[in-house]
């Protein structure tokens, strides 16, 4: 929520100068007409259209290969979609967003999450704040790596376990599992998110009070999951080291509530802010990433921002048709808008991003699934997919036969990093072109029924099961191969999301950087703490209310 201060609605001249619904544009219409056209077409067509398809669809970027040609997307439809980013002013857009213009119109400040990687400037107002911030968060590392940093009793630190939930959790842990094998093992690095007390304990299970320290991840530091973990940590470090042990010595905030952490008990030397023009899900990059910082070591942090700048760089100077995070996003705004491809799986061929679909979940469905235009109208074309996915080859074994068989379509991304000869690993890249190509080129019924009497079943026999056996492909997706999963390479993958994220949100004409539907079911939830009972309640709420008290009687 903005401070009681931001409570204004002043959108910059960058806004209102762009079209408030993108459907009314003469792009948009001509995208209809050629949906029109391409309907029940396949995109095994346009490669045998193009001999040099496969070449032309790929864009290239900093050893990044995005190959876009598995689209279902020919040259007309290719250059309306760049008409569409022209009309709506995304080169403006993106301008503004550099240039720190309040684009989060709602609660009127900028995005500037670009900022703390060097990718744009920060503002000269918080220039010295930041760089204090960062001075004593470089020392704080360097003390807790070196274990000169110690808990109440004398003990070195060799647990840190970060207590955040949303963006406050879900980019630090990413990070962390991805780059596991670049980071050392002391100390070791938790998340806890859930207010599920089985998530913590489960943590504290493997580490010893004198030796953990907390960090106490909240931007706002009013998140009721974060804030009750954080009293059960506190509570848990008393009982291990005495009532009247100095906890505070086991926390670390990163906040911009200096005030509530140290009513918590933590010295303001010891809380990192955040500024306030990061929002929660692009705040990785920020104070929140101390649990990276301490995983990975300042070295590795930096690789992961330089990653990021490569493709703020890029983001910001390429002509839309080289553009990954552009191209990215139109080929999403085809699928969903003019396709009506409602649903987007995410599947990185790497145990290491296992983590990455939950991440692009928040960073895509709480950005952009919005309805309100910039105007106060409302959208009149969809907005954000719903986004999931798993790590390949293990998503093969669960979700793909939806994607092979089922009744409604998927627009996939496959994320693969290449780094290593090994068997298995070649066989997981060949697994993921296997499965976009088979997703694309599908099996029909004359070639399934042939297979079956290959395998010498009777006529009879084949002409009963070939349907089982039919896939209709035609599954649109994009493959993008990363050279290794590095610091550098991983900070790439996350920004070029951002960015995507960015630019379909302006091109829907919505405000990517506010959340306030989410405030709905937390006020409910306070409601129901301060006053348990099912009186006055909805009828439901009040019958499932009397269904748990009977079951905890
Ligand atoms: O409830 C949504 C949200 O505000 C996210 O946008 C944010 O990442 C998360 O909660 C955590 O917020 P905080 O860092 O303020 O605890």
């Amino acid at each position: 929520m903005p401070a009681a201060s931001a409570w204004r609605y002043s959108p910059s001249t960058a806004v209102t100068e762009r079209p408030a619904s993108p459907t009314r544009l003469p792009a948009w219409q001509a995208l209809q007409t050629h949906a029109r056209r391409l309907d029940g077409g396949a995109i095994g067509t346009l490669f045998a259209q193009d001999a040099t398809r496969a070449d032309r669809y790929a864009l290239r970027h900093d050893g990044l290969y995005a190959d876009f040609s598995k689209q279902l997307i020919d040259d007309a439809v290719h250059a309306a979609l760049l008409e569409l980013a022209e009309q709506t002013g995304l080169a403006g857009g993106i301008e503004s967003l550099f240039a720190g213009e309040p684009l989060n119109f709602t609660e009127d400040r900028p995005a500037l999450h670009m900022a703390l990687r060097g990718g744009a400037a920060v503002p000269t107002a918080d220039a010295a704040a930041l760089a204090e911030g960062e001075t004593r968060m470089r020392a704080f590392v360097r003390a807790l790596r070196d274990g000169t940093l110690r808990g109440a009793h004398g003990d070195p630190i060799r647990d840190v376990v970060n207590l955040g939930i949303g963006g406050s959790d879900l980019g630090p842990r990413l990070v962390c599992e991805a780059l596991a094998p670049h980071g050392d093992a002391t100390p070791r690095v938790h998340f806890v998110a859930n207010i599920d007390p089985a998530e913590l304990d489960e943590v504290l299970a493997r580490c010893a009070a004198g030796s953990t320290l907390f960090i106490l991840s909240s931007k706002s530091f009013t998140t009721l999951e974060t804030l009750a973990n954080a009293r059960a940590a506190r509570d848990w470090l008393h009982a291990g080291l005495g009532p009247h042990a100095d906890v505070g010595a086991h926390f670390a905030a990163v906040s911009n509530r200096v005030h509530e952490a140290g009513e918590f008990g933590i010295a303001p030397e010891r809380v990192f802010p955040v500024p306030e023009w990061v929002g929660g899900r692009f705040s990785l990059w920020s104070a929140i990433g101390l649990p990276v910082r301490i995983a990975l070591g300042e070295d590795g942090f930096d690789a992961l921002l330089a990653g990021a700048r490569s493709i703020d760089e890029h983001f910001r100077h390429a002509p839309a048709a080289d553009n990954l995070p552009v191209m990215l996003a139109l080929a999403g705004i085809w699928n969903t808008n003019f396709l009506g491809i409602g649903d987007h799986a995410v599947l990185p061929y790497a145990h290491g991003l296992r983590s990455f679909p939950a991440w692009l979940q928040q960073l895509e469905m709480e950005s952009n699934g919005k309805r309100c235009l910039w105007n106060g109208g409302t959208a009149e074309a969809h907005t954000a997919p719903v986004v999931f996915g798993h790590a390949g080859t293990v998503s093969q074994h669960a979700v793909h036969q939806l994607f092979y068989q089922g009744t409604r379509r998927v627009a996939i991304d496959f994320i693969v990093p290449v780094s290593t000869q090994d068997a298995r690993a070649r066989a997981m890249y060949q697994n993921a072109l296997a499965q976009a190509e088979a997703l694309m080129t599908g099996l029909d019924l004359a070639t399934a029924h042939a297979t079956l009497r290959a395998r010498g079943l009777d006529e009879a026999g084949a002409a009963r099961l070939a349907p089982h056996l039919v896939c209709p492909g035609n599954q649109p997706s994009t493959t993008l191969l990363l050279p290794g999963l590095t610091p550098r390479t991983l900070g790439q993958l996350l920004a070029l999301y951002e960015h995507k994220t960015f630019v379909q949100g302006w091109i829907w004409g919505i405000n990517s950087f506010d959340q306030y539907g989410v405030e709905l079911g937390k006020a409910l939830a306070r409601q129901l703490a301060g006053s348990p009972g099912e009186a006055d309640r909805h009828p439901s709420t009040a019958a499932l209310l009397a269904a748990i008290a009977r079951m905890t009687r």
